[in-house]
């Protein structure tokens, strides 16, 4: 039986279990140790902001909402269109979520729409507490506006770039933009510590917040004395030395992942109704995963008919996100448009993207994808363009 594709996979780079085998020897086999200690200091090196590592992005983001001051009774913005991960952390600290639609160049939080939404919330002197934005896929939002109508209302901003660590905006890394920022390293994402993320801010303050609540919040002194509540959300020394590792390869990693990405489209050239999400000119995108978006007429193939063939084929994909305004969960929440994130949700989905994956194989899923359509089989996959648009890259990542 040949072996099924996957969507997207760990990939080490090698230099992994040195610093695992490290952490065994010296028997730092805990939430403490110097692979921690190095993780956190090449996160900073690599990001340019101080770093905490943390469980998960998800704990990542939950800390950051209490960071900065988010109670119960508060409201937050959060885009429709993004993983659960993203909003179900404001439940946590017993907010309200409050969504807004996406736009069509980035997918991401609709500058225009939250622009609006602050401005009657400010005359209605009802502004939420803070606004969280999601970099989808592995392409930034619009952050320049987002920023700015944020600042003029004073209100902080939560930067979720668990899917776009690699990416940059204006220059600028992914995660180091917002208020806070956050990172995944869970086992899917670009480069993995198999479960884990980090907490990344320029204000002190709010990273020895977050860094006292991930211990379960234990005040100083020699006594178990605690007046806040805390957490056990702070990454292990063993997967820490499974980051370090990881870092050094992020960079071939989004290289790998935007060639994927431009050999799908380079082999769907010639096939109507299938378009790679796009490209915003405002940085790079890591296509940490290849979406693209099926127009079921000219394509000749509904989205989830295209994802039961390729199933049929031994290839899995994936539907985008289905946006937060659509899930029972949400079901209560205020929304502010939706058709974008729905239409999104309806005619997207994502390809194996592995930064592992070979040419054999992907030329399999492309010719599942072509065969849905009976457009004839490719015996290869055409060349790549040579510019995969890296160098900006390489100027706002140091390592
Ligand atoms: C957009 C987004 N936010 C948050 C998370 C949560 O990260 P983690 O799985 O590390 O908790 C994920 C992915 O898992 C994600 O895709």
């Amino acid at each position: 039986m040949t072996k099924r594709i996957l969507l997207s996979v760990p990939h080490m780079g090698g230099s992994e279990l040195p610093y695992v085998q490290d952490a065994f020897s010296s028997n730092w086999l805990s939430t403490i140790g110097p692979n921690l200690d190095r993780f956190e200091r090449r996160l900073e090196e690599v990001t340019g902001l101080p770093a905490l590592a943390l469980s998960s992005g998800t704990a990542a983001i939950h800390l950051g909402l209490l960071a900065l001051g988010v109670r119960p009774g508060d409201e937050v913005v959060c885009p429709s269109l993004t993983f659960v991960a993203s909003a179900n952390p404001i439940r946590y600290v017993g907010a309200t979520p409050i969504f807004i639609d996406s736009e069509s160049t980035t997918w991401n939080l609709d500058p225009e729409i939250l622009s609006a939404f602050l401005r009657a919330r400010a005359a209605a002197n009802r502004l939420p507490r803070a606004v969280e934005v999601v970099h989808l896929f592995g392409q930034c939002a619009q952050m320049n506006p987002i920023l700015e109508v944020c600042s003029q209302f004073e209100i902080p901003v939560v930067e979720d770039a668990a899917e776009a660590l690699g990416a940059t905006y204006d220059n600028r890394p992914a995660g180091t933009l917002g208020t806070v920022g956050t990172l995944s390293f869970n086992g899917n994402k670009i480069i993995t510590t198999t479960g884990g993320g980090a907490l990344l801010a320029s204000q002190s303050c709010l990273l020895e917040n977050a860094r006292k609540r991930s211990q379960q919040a234990r005040d100083p002194g020699l006594a178990y004395e605690h007046s806040e509540l805390g957490f056990n959300y702070r990454m292990s020394n063993v997967l820490a030395g499974i980051g370090l590792g990881q870092l050094d390869v992020l960079n071939l990693r989004v290289r790998q992942r935007r060639a994927n990405a431009f050999r799908y489209r380079a082999a769907f050239q010639d096939i109507h109704g299938v378009s790679l999400m796009p490209q915003a000119s405002s940085g790079l995108h890591t296509n940490w995963l290849s979406v693209f978006l099926i127009d079921e007429r000219s394509f000749g193939c509904s989205r989830d008919r295209l994802i039961q063939r390729l199933d049929a084929a031994g290839v899995e994909s994936r539907p985008v996100w289905k946006p937060m305004h659509m899930q029972p969960l949400f079901s209560s929440c205020e929304m502010i448009g939706g058709s974008v994130a729905a239409d999104l949700f309806r005619r997207g989905i994502c390809l194996p993207s592995s930064s592992s994956l070979t040419l054999e194989e992907q030329l399999v899923v492309i010719n599942a994808v072509r065969n849905s359509v009976s457009a004839p089989p490719l015996k290869e996959i055409p060349p790549l363009p040579e510019d995969l648009g890296l160098d900006e890259y390489t100027c706002a990542y140091s390592n």
